[in-house]
């Protein structure tokens, strides 16, 4: 069974297929297709913490695909009410797929392991993967490819540069994290990225300002991720020189995108000025969740649709 717990279940050629696919799924709702490829399929999102833009992108791009959503709050007692294996497999008899976001990765890992239905990462404390497929999608629309870019990320070694590292490793794009030292990414998952892509070009520093001198696009997200909010004031202390701001920009080239997950906590981690300027394109950003997840889902539900629609290169 297909999961997709992190970009580590696809390998390179998969993933450039649904890049192509997401860009094709785009191109052809802005001239009004909206293919039922899902038709009649139920997802189900599973989620643990708040969200905007995972739920909403989900729920729309199901809908625009003719399937349907079904969101499963913490009413449904996750861990609470029954045994894992119970809650899965019961799940499993209803709906297609689940996309799920946890407190803990283990406890998406857990849901994937009574492969009763495949399971989707919309975000975990180690990973995001679902977002790193709409920031490449954003880097390619606003620089025309991914190729030989260079993303760096400034700010915390987190789920969502974790996931950066390992996209632009499995696409041959170099990748900086400009952090503040202890707070680089996860050994573990460094060392399962270089062991995959022993060629992969990734580098922490904590030095910003040098990071970003050659940077095609300049990443940040927050200082203090969902569950660390006991951390926050230290955090704040620790990431002070870390900000994206007009300073920062300065040292980079002209042409460097700006991108950010978002939500941001403006005025922190990044400046009004640098979020709302010209080369900021964190709102298309945003959107392109919605493209790349749809299709995600449909190279995970319909995979004669996209071998049938979508280009080998
Ligand atoms: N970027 C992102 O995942 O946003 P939400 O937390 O709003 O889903
Ligand atoms: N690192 C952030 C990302 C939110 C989309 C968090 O985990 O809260």
């Amino acid at each position: 069974m297909q999961h997709l717990l992190s970009l580590f279940d696809i390998d390179t050629q998969q993933l450039k297929t649904i890049l192509r696919t997401s860009a094709m799924l785009r191109e052809g709702l802005a001239k009004g297709d909206r293919p039922a490829i899902l038709q009649r399929m139920v997802i189900a999102l599973l989620f643990e913490k708040p969200s905007l833009r995972t739920r909403v992108s989900f729920e729309t791009g199901i809908a625009q695909l003719g399937g349907s959503s079904l969101f499963l709050g913490e009413d449904v007692g996750w861990g609470k009410r029954e045994s894992p294996a119970d809650f899965t497999n019961v799940l499993g008899q209803f709906v297609d797929a689940v996309v799920c976001r946890a407190k803990s990765h283990d406890r998406a890992t857990q849901l994937a392991s009574f492969n009763a239905v495949p399971i989707i990462n919309g975000l975990t404390d180690l990973c995001h993967p679902c977002q790193s497929l709409a920031d490449i999608a954003t880097i390619e629309q606003a620089l025309g490819t991914y190729e030989d870019k260079h993303v760096v990320f400034v700010g915390d070694g987190n789920n969502v540069s974790q996931s950066l590292a390992l996209i632009c490793a499995m696409l041959d794009m170099r990748f900086t994290l400009a952090c503040p030292p202890e707070y680089e990414m996860d050994a573990d998952w460094l060392t399962q990225i270089e062991a995959k892509y022993p060629k992969a070009k990734i580098v922490q520093t904590n030095d910003p300002t040098g990071a970003v001198v050659d940077a095609d696009a300049i990443y940040t997200d927050v200082w203090t991720s969902m569950g660390q909010e006991v951390e926050a004031a230290q955090r704040r202390k620790v990431f002070a020189d870390f900000q994206v701001n007009s300073k920062l920009m300065a040292a980079a080239p002209s042409t460097a995108r700006v991108l950010h997950c978002l939500p941001a906590v403006r005025g922190q981690e990044i400046t009004d000025d640098v979020i709302d300027s010209k080369q900021s394109d964190v709102i298309i950003q945003a959107g392109n969740r919605m493209h790349a997840q749809k299709a995600l889902l449909v190279w995970m539900l319909n995979r004669a649709w996209v071998d049938k629609h979508v280009p080998a290169s």
